[in-house]
């Protein structure tokens, strides 16, 4: 029986060619490729601009810095993410006011969004989480104009929101281009806008705030992407329809098999959502046949990986909450938190290898 990894990267002989060539052509750092990436990442979700740099987390760090998050000043997101969502704005000095969220879709609860603007608030920050675009009517609606939104789309590449690109559905969109994402060169990021302040600032912050040749206007950081790296993304951008449809069919395969298993909660894209599932989340809830730690073992007994992203909401991290002003405590996503449990959806998955996913899922749930 072999491995099912719960992601895979998906590379031909030509992407390890790309690379290649870059390293013959003497050019490693930032160069054709990286303004070649650029292009690309405007062309698939309609921004007007985009700056390629180092990781998601750096293009987050340059968000931040472009809308003034600094001290004295707060941003809004949800606990349920990854921790490089909110470490940024700790980067900036700011503080940090969660919302919990919804467990459908896992975006803000948008009452409490509503709520939790104030005037410290710097921006808002909404994660795209497993690649599903938030509802971006009701994040428009919530937050209503009063400060910027930075969407944390590096998940999403790909997703997109009635039409509108993952991405491009606020002021600024972050994406990673880490080693498991469905875009990936390892490590890499890119931030897109409309805005061009914000492309400008992120210009400067990625390499030292330079304005010119030993010229630097302010402190800026060294998240410069590599040519090396960016060959392999511009590869998968020209492929990124295939990538996203492949992962949708296996999504679909999926549901279809899990379907109707009592506790088990499937995922479902809502209606004008186009997912890009980066990950196939179920959640193991207490009506299920067992727990989720005992799931994930026994498809582990079966050589199938599956993976909990995440394992605790944020402020459970002793530097997250030393920097949380207001509630700590979030029920939906301390639920999510125990119950949620990522099974293998990438594209190399053969239809055997799902059906062996969904025979042993449903040979523990007895049916
Ligand atoms: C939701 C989310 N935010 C931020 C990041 C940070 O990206 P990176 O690992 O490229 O720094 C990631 C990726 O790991 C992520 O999944």
């Amino acid at each position: 029986m072999s491995e099912i990894r719960v992601s895979a990267p998906d590379l031909d002989e030509a992407d390890i060619a790309a690379v290649g060539a870059v390293l013959r052509s003497g050019m490693l750092a930032a160069g054709p490729m990286v303004a070649e990436l650029e292009a690309a990442l405007c062309d698939t979700t309609g921004a007007a601009h985009a700056v390629a740099v180092s990781s998601g987390t750096s293009a987050l760090h340059c968000a931040m810095n472009a809308l003034a998050v600094a001290p004295g000043t707060e941003i809004v997101s949800t606990p349920f993410t990854f921790v490089g969502t909110v470490n940024p704005a700790l980067m900036c000095g700011a503080r940090l006011r969660f919302v919990d969220i919804d467990l459908d879709g896992f975006g803000p609860d948008l009452d409490q969004l509503h709520e939790a603007i104030t005037d410290r608030t710097a921006a808002v920050v909404v994660v795209d989480l497993y690649g599903q675009p938030v509802a971006a009517d009701g994040v428009a609606a919530a937050v209503g104009g009063r400060v910027p939104v930075v969407e944390d789309a590096c998940q999403a590449l790909g997703a997109a929101h009635r039409d509108r690109p993952a991405g491009n559905l606020f002021d600024v969109g972050c994406f990673s281009f880490y080693a498991t994402k469905n875009v990936m060169s390892g490590e890499g990021g890119a931030l897109v806008t409309d805005d061009a302040e914000i492309a400008a600032s992120a210009r400067r912050f990625r390499q030292h705030g330079m304005t010119g040749p030993y010229e630097y206007a302010e402190l800026g950081y060294n998240y410069r992407m590599t040519d090396v790296l960016a060959a392999l993304a511009v590869r998968q951008m020209a492929r990124l329809e295939t990538i996203t449809r492949a992962r949708q069919s296996k999504a679909a395969t999926l549901n279809a098999g899990l379907a109707g298993l009592p506790g088990l909660v499937l995922p479902a894209a809502p209606d004008g959502v186009s997912h890009a599932w980066h990950q196939y989340v179920v959640r193991v809830t207490d009506d299920f046949a067992c727990d989720r730690d005992t799931l994930a073992k026994h498809l582990a007994a079966n050589d199938i990986r599956s993976a909990v992203y995440y394992p605790k909401s944020l402020p459970a991290y002793p530097h997250v909450a030393a920097a949380t002003d207001g509630p700590t405590a979030f029920p939906n996503s301390e639920r999510a938190a125990r119950e949620v449990l990522a099974l293998p959806v990438h594209p190399k998955l053969s239809a055997e290898d799902l059906e062996r996913v969904v025979t042993v899922i449903r040979d523990i749930a007895g049916g």
